[in-house]
């Protein structure tokens, strides 16, 4: 998938999006035609166990986007600028967004909504790398909208995503995410735009939809927003296999033959001699 295919999409079917931080999961969400792979700064929360998005830095985004990358053949690759790289240090943007496409191989890069967003996001955008918007909720800087609250909910604050959102598109960023918006709120927003939207929390109406791969597997415990629908609930799952792994082998009831090598026994005897 390349940027002018997900533009195509808009208005001709729904695009998919989910986030994956690994080899193994990100081969088989491109196995299944999803179109966009998001390397999401959400790895602070559902892989490292840290308690804010803002923990994370570029050493541990490049490391887990080279990981995706290798696996995936097909979606478009977007990888999430951790808060420090754009927000805290915005001299640096241009080239720390460069790194996720020269060295991480991702195709875009996604920036959260903040005060230099605009400044920010034009300065990446004429270095030539595509850049995917993201306005709502946007959990790096949760703290000065309240907390982790739904966005736009009345006609002034609905108004400034409005703004936002056309503001986005004018720099010529190729999509906007949409985070905990109310659903008309998000219409409105999608109707607005020649380019696409994609909404988590922001409901039908948006030109995609994106989840968090661990909240939509059960494989996040910790707490799960009410716009996460659970496909599969994997934790009672793995939690089962390892219970039987450690009780068969307390049990001395693995490993069995079939998952052990041999030796003729003429060579022991030879040795034993
Ligand atoms: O980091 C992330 O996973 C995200 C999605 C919630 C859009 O930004």
């Amino acid at each position: 998938m390349k940027i002018q295919d997900i533009r195509d999409l808009k208005g001709k079917r729904k695009i998919t999006m989910l986030t994956a931080y690994d080899y193994p999961i990100a081969s088989l969400v491109d196995k299944a035609g999803i179109d966009m792979i998001l390397v999401g700064d959400s790895l602070a929360n559902v892989v490292l166990g840290l308690d804010s998005t803002t923990k994370v830095g570029m050493p541990e985004m490049l490391h887990h986007a080279k990981a995706v990358t290798r696996a995936v053949k097909n979606a478009l690759v977007v990888g999430d600028m951790p808060y420090d790289s754009y927000q805290v240090n915005s001299e640096e943007s241009v080239k720390n967004a460069r790194r996720f496409i020269d060295e991480a191989g991702c195709g875009s890069v996604k920036l959260e909504w903040f005060d230099k967003c605009l400044e920010v996001t034009e300065k990446i955008i004429k270095a030539g790398i595509p850049v995917m918007g993201h306005i709502g909720l946007t959990p790096q800087t949760a703290d000065k909208l309240g907390g982790f609250k739904v966005q736009g909910k009345d006609a002034e604050a609905a108004q400034r995503l409005i703004d936002q959102a056309l503001a986005l598109e004018k720099l010529g960023c190729f999509a906007i995410v949409l985070e905990c918006v109310p659903d008309k709120i998000a219409e409105l927003v999608t109707g607005k735009l020649t380019i696409p939207t994609i909404g988590i929390g922001a409901g039908i109406h948006c030109d995609g939809q994106v989840l968090v791969i661990n909240d939509m597997l059960g494989l996040f415990e910790r707490y799960t927003p009410k716009f996460v629908k659970k496909y599969l609930n994997l934790s009672p799952l793995i939690l089962k296999a390892i219970e039987e792994f450690k009780s068969e082998v307390t049990g001395e009831k693995f490993p069995g033959p079939e998952h052990t090598f041999s030796i003729k026994e003429e060579e022991l005897k030879k040795l034993k001699s």
